[in-house]
């Protein structure tokens, strides 16, 4: 348990948060305040003096819990005021039980899933002496040559909310103070993942009315459910960088949205102001963040060497001041800091322990998502097949299937898929093994002959391949998406063998695959999966699970299609099949031949390879009778849509159901569909299940041309159904209520 510190200031632990604050703020010099505003990453112990001074109000990268300790007590116990630290650390995807990557965790579709994962995040970092993460990344992600998709909950505004107000809850537990809490942060505030050609750190362009109504929500949603801290995107955003936009850290989150919380600018972001050629040195820089509204800074010194003199020459307000270091005071508050900041081992908690990679296994497996399953190949039998062609780089890693973020993992207790096939196969089948490629990288095909021999003279061959964690992730970017090296030569040659091919991705991010598509039988696509990826992807192959996972996010034919998501606008020209003009029908010299005339690529079709929401399963579910309690609805009021799931194929199997809307006419315009609701169902085969969702015309209210959030009348269509693309649909009309009709 942990141990009380005994400081002069634990006589006011009883005290209201307001008047343990306030009473330390009197008594603080301007350079403690400063101290609180600062995070080091220095080596911890070479901070110890500064600490004792009062001079750091956070440290980022510490993870051993005795260094911590010692920290925390010399903050405690040596400085003058006794405030313990903020020990800050990216826990992203779990911290020595890493679960699958957001973008996969988003694939899971499933709030449950997400919670868990971070509790136990939070479990074993606070374990540690953890006490605050940088996540979740809630950065809208429509690029996914943008690395950091990985780290993304994907494409859509509400799956994202949804799934981030999870993570959230995971990270804070029922109380900031439980001992397995840590506060989380909402990242990077915003626009970040509308870096321009999905380049890490690049130029963001996003007018305010796109903002408002994709970029913001999540960050809303996530204010809103009480997430801690906020972090500052590195990025510039419309001509602006974030860390010094007082429009947005100031206007939007603290006066529109009332946001209380702290915020932390992103890694040596303030200074970096002056690359991004809007600060002349490190005294404006401080300045425009601090003006804007940078609680703490994060990795450099900026405001600590600055802000003294800014004060001094009443460039920043020192009510302002406070109001910043009040804040980051509060979260120590928040967090039970002034109570027990000193962490000692749980004697019951063994990290990895048995209930950590059950949920991990669990996350990985409905975070898989089936794309193609030709003749039904899958689910594979140990009973119909006697020998297994395990092939691929990614087949035999433990640490490249964890990907990106992954600091505190032990890859040596990843189980990977060449052992757990083996393990379940046991004496029944021949399990056979060859990498093919040294990396996911390599242009080496010197192992070719060995794997095509393997593929040849198995009855099926399962193919791992994919993108090794270090090809995702931050500023790890990629200007193609297609499978990386020679793997697409690799598929090739298997596939000359004619033995029938699973294929098993594991990447940070979509890939096209339209060229391969025809040469494999199955493709499920796995994330980098995690700690327990192995047995996971083992118990989907088998059909011991069903695949259940659904694309967060939009998978395109060709890397040219890239914006490419679901919720686009229609546009005055929008494609169709009937007017579709592949490059191949153009007659020579055709000039006066109507090429279609509407918003389509000569050189590929229209659509997506894999639309957002799709996932195959095992079983075969059939959607009908969608059903609206009113087809007019008064402004103000829910209404109820239904549809009946049948499960008419021969698995029991999960499902996510979803509903999609479209606002027909609008002051802006709007999608051609948006999500609005997602239900993960449970239904035995040969069963069906009504499944009801419930909207309140708020929630279908968006951004108008005045900025302002507004639900407007008129007709809307409705869609149930299991992808983004799904047609079975109904309508409805809201009419405004009668004291509106009269103003
Ligand atoms: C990233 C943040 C991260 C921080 C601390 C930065 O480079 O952009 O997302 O939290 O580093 O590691």
């Amino acid at each position: 348990m942990p141990v009380k510190n005994v400081q002069p200031l634990n006589s006011a632990q009883n005290c209201d948060k307001a008047l343990l604050v306030s009473s330390l703020l009197s008594k603080m010099t301007l350079q403690e305040k400063i101290g609180q505003m600062s995070q080091f990453n220095n080596d911890a112990i070479k901070l110890a003096t500064s600490i004792k001074n009062g001079c750091v109000g956070s440290v980022i990268n510490e993870v051993d819990r005795d260094t911590i300790n010692k920290l925390q007590r010399i903050a405690t116990q040596e400085s003058r005021l006794g405030i313990p630290l903020l020990i800050g650390r990216d826990v992203i995807h779990g911290f020595n039980t890493i679960f699958p990557i957001p973008l996969g965790q988003a694939a899971s579709w499933s709030t449950e899933v997400v919670e868990t994962c971070a509790t136990i995040a939070a479990i074993e970092a606070a374990n540690n002496g953890v006490n605050w993460t940088f996540a979740p990344m809630i950065d809208i992600s429509r690029d996914p040559r943008w690395g950091r998709i990985a780290e993304s909950l994907g494409e859509d505004p509400y799956l994202c909310s949804a799934l981030g107000c999870a993570m959230v809850k995971g990270f804070q537990g029922e109380k900031l103070s439980d001992n397995t809490s840590i506060a989380a942060c909402a990242k990077h505030f915003a626009g970040y993942g509308a870096s321009e050609s999905g380049r890490d750190y690049n130029t963001t362009n996003i007018p305010e009315n796109e903002l408002r109504n994709v970029y913001l929500p999540p960050f809303k949603a996530l204010a809103d459910a009480g997430v801690s801290t906020f972090m500052a995107s590195f990025s510039d955003l419309n001509g602006v960088p974030v860390t010094g936009n007082s429009w947005l850290l100031s206007d939007i989150l603290r006066e529109e949205w009332q946001y209380t919380g702290m915020v932390v600018s992103d890694w040596e972001s303030i200074p970096q102001l002056i690359t991004h050629g809007f600060c002349i040195d490190r005294e404006s820089a401080a300045f425009e963040a601090c003006r804007a509204g940078i609680d703490m800074e994060m990795a450099s010194n900026t405001y600590a060497v600055n802000l003294p003199s800014l004060i001094k020459n009443e460039q920043v307000n020192p009510d302002q001041l406070d109001m910043m270091v009040t804040r980051i005071l509060n979260l120590k508050f928040d967090l039970g800091l002034f109570e027990t900041s000193y962490t000692e081992s749980t004697s019951t908690l063994e990290r990895l322990n048995s209930f950590h990679l059950d949920a991990a296994k669990k996350a990985a497996t409905k975070s898989c998502v089936l794309l193609k399953n030709n003749k039904k190949i899958l689910p594979l039998s140990k009973t119909q097949i006697t020998s297994l062609a395990v092939i691929g780089p990614l087949a035999d890693d433990g640490y490249e299937q964890l990907g990106t973020w992954v600091f505190d993992a032990k890859p040596n207790q990843s189980i990977t898929c060449l052992n757990a096939i083996k393990d379940y196969v046991g004496d029944s089948v021949e399990v056979k093994f060859s990498k093919g490629l040294t990396t996911s990288r390599s242009n080496n095909q010197a192992g070719f002959p060995e794997a095509t021999q393997l593929a040849a003279s198995a009855d099926i061959a399962v193919l791992i391949l994919g993108e090794e964690a270090i090809l995702s992730g931050e500023a790890h970017c990629r200007s193609n998406i297609n499978l990386p090296g020679c793997q697409e030569q690799l598929i090739n040659a298997v596939h000359q063998t004619g033995t029938p091919i699973v294929l098993v991705i594991m990447a940070g991010r979509p890939i096209t695959l339209e060229k391969i598509l025809s040469k494999v039988d199955a493709v499920l696509f796995a994330w980098h999966p995690g700690t327990m990826g192995g047995p996971a992807i083992t118990e989907l192959l088998f059909g011991e699970e069903c695949p259940s996972g659904k694309l967060p996010v939009t998978f395109p034919r060709t890397l040219g299609q890239i914006p490419l998501y679901y919720n686009q606008k229609n546009t005055g020209r929008p494609p169709s099949d009937a007017t579709f003009v592949d490059i191949s029908d153009i007659k020579v010299r055709a000039a006066q031949t109507s090429l279609g005339m509407t918003s389509t690529h000569l050189d590929t079709h229209f659509s997506p390879l894999f639309p957002f929401g799709f996932g195959l399963s095992y079983t075969k579910f059939e959607y009908k009778d969608i059903h609206i309690n009113r087809r007019v609805i008064t402004m103000g009021d829910r209404l109820k849509i239904t549809a009946i799931i049948c499960n008419i194929g021969h698995y029991d199997a999960e499902e996510v159901v979803q509903l999609y809307i479209r606002d027909l006419i609008g002051s802006v315009t709007r999608p051609v569909k948006e999500l609005k609701g997602f239900q993960r169902i449970y239904i035995p085969a040969g069963q069906s299940q009504q499944v009801v969702f419930e909207i309140h015309t708020d929630e279908l209210a968006f951004y108008n041309r005045q900025m302002k959030l507004k639900t407007e009348p008129g007709l809307f269509n409705a869609w149930i159904g299991s992808n983004s693309n799904t047609k079975l649909k109904t309508e409805f009309e809201i009419v405004l209520r009668q004291d509106e009709l009269l103003t």
